[in-house]
C-alpha cells in the first residue's frame, strides 16, 4: 500500500529518472563481476558448506516464503521450478543471484518479490545451496509437492479458514467475485492465482479535496492526472494536485498473506475453492 501527495509523486519520479542514468552503469559492473566468479555451472559454490546457524535460519525462512511454490526442499512445487537444478542457483555466489531474483521478483512470471535484509538473503542462499548439494548426492528420487496433493486437502476446513484465520472474506466473496473462479481456474492455474493472482488490477481511493472518497479500478496514472473505474462502471479523472491518492497493490496484498499459511491451509484452501464452479 503506498500513500501518493503529488509533490512524492514527481520525488518518485525524479527518483526513476536518476535510476535511469546510473542504471545502465552499475549493471556493467555487475556483469563484469558475475563474469569474473562464473566458473561455470557448479563450481566453487556448489562445495561450499555454510555453518548450520546459517542454513536454518535460511531453512525457516524458507518454508515461510518460498517452499509453497517451490517445495519444502527446494526441489520445485506446484506452481515454482525446482532450484536444486537451476542453472542461476548453481552460478550464484553467497546470494548474489538469488538475491537479485528475490528482491525484484520475476513480475508476470508468478514470483512476488521479497523485502529482505542481507542477513536474510545470506541465510536463503545458504539453506538453497545445501539442498542442492544434498540434491547432487542423491540419485533419482521425486522431490517436491505432488500435483495429486491438490486432491488432498478438506474443503470444510478450507471454508473455514477463508472467513476466518486467512481474512480472505474482507477482500472476496465466493458468491460475486470469486464465484466461478474454479471454472476459470483449474489445478496448478487456480493454485497459482490463489497464491499470486497475475493480471490483477490495481485499485485506488481518490479523495477530493472538498467530497468524499472514491473507490474504483485504477485506469491511468501519471504525474499529472489520476483516473478510475467507478462502481458504475463510469471512468472519472482528477489532477493529481486537486485530490490525495491510495493505491493498493493486490499483488502486494497476496504476497503479505504468503508467510501465514501452512501447507495444509493451502491444501485446504484450494480444495475449498475447487468447489467454487
Ligand atoms: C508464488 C510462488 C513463488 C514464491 C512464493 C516464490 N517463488 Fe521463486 N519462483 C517462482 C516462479 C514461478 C519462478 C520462475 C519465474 C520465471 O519463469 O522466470 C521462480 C524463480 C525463482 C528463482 C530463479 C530460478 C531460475 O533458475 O531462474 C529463484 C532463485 C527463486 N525463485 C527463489 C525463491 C525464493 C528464495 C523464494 C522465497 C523467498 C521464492 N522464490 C518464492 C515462484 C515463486
Ligand atoms: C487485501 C485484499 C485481499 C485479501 C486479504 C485476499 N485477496 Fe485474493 N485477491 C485480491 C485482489 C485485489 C485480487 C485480484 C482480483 C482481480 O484481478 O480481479 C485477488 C485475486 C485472488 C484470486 C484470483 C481470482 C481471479 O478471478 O483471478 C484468488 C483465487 C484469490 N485472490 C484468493 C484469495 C484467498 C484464498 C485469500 C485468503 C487466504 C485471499 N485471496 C486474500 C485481494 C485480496
Amino acid at each position: 500500500m503506498r500513500f501518493f501527495a503529488p509533490a512524492l509523486t514527481r520525488l518518485a519520479l525524479a527518483a526513476t529518472a536518476l535510476t535511469a542514468i546510473f542504471l545502465p552503469a552499475a549493471l556493467a559492473v555487475f556483469a563484469a563481476q558475475a563474469s569474473s566468479k562464473d566458473g561455470g555451472a557448479g563450481a566453487g559454490a556448489a562445495s561450499k558448506s555454510y555453518s548450520p546457524e546459517l542454513v536454518e535460519s535460511g531453512r525457516s525462512l524458507f518454508q515461510q516464503n518460498c517452499a509453497f511454490c517451490h517445495g519444502k526442499d527446494a526441489g520445485g512445487g506446484e506452481t515454482g521450478p525446482d532450484l536444486t537444478r537451476s542453472l542461476l542457483v548453481s552460478q550464484d555466489v553467497d546470494g548474489d543471484r538469488i538475491g537479485v531474483v528475490v528482491r525484484g521478483g520475476r513480475p508476470g512470471k508468478g514470483m512476488p518479490a521479497f523485502n529482505f535484509t542481507e542477513p536474510q538473503i545470506a541465510g536463503l542462499a545458504a539453506f538453497i545451496h545445501t539442498q542442492r548439494n544434498d540434491a547432487l548426492r542423491q540419485t533419482g528420487g521425486r522431490k517436491g509437492v505432488e500435483a495429486a496433493d491438490l486432491q488432498t486437502g478438506d474443503a470444510a476446513a478450507g471454508e473455514r479458514y477463508f472467513n476466518g484465520a486467512g481474512g480472505c472474506r474482507a477482500c472476496h466473496s465466493p458468491t460475486a467475485d470469486l464465484a466461478g473462479v474454479a471454472s476459470r481456474y483449474q489445478g496448478l492455474k487456480l493454485e497459482e492465482q490463489m497464491l499470486y493472482p497475475r493480471h490483477a488490477k490495481s485499485r485506488v481511493t481518490v479523495t477530493p479535496a472538498a467530497g468524499s472518497p472514491v473507490t474504483g479500478a485504477l485506469a491511468y496514472q501519471d504525474e499529472f492526472a489520476i483516473a478510475l473505474i467507478d462502481a458504475s462502471g463510469q471512468y472519472r479523472c482528477w489532477r493529481t494536485r486537486d485530490v490525495r491518492y491510495k493505491i493498493d497493490d493486490p499483488v502486494a496484498a497476496h504476497a503479505e498473506l504468503l508467510p501465514k499459511y501452512t501447507d495444509s491451509d493451502i491444501h485446504n484452501l484450494m480444495a475449498y475453492l475447487q468447489t467454487l464452479r
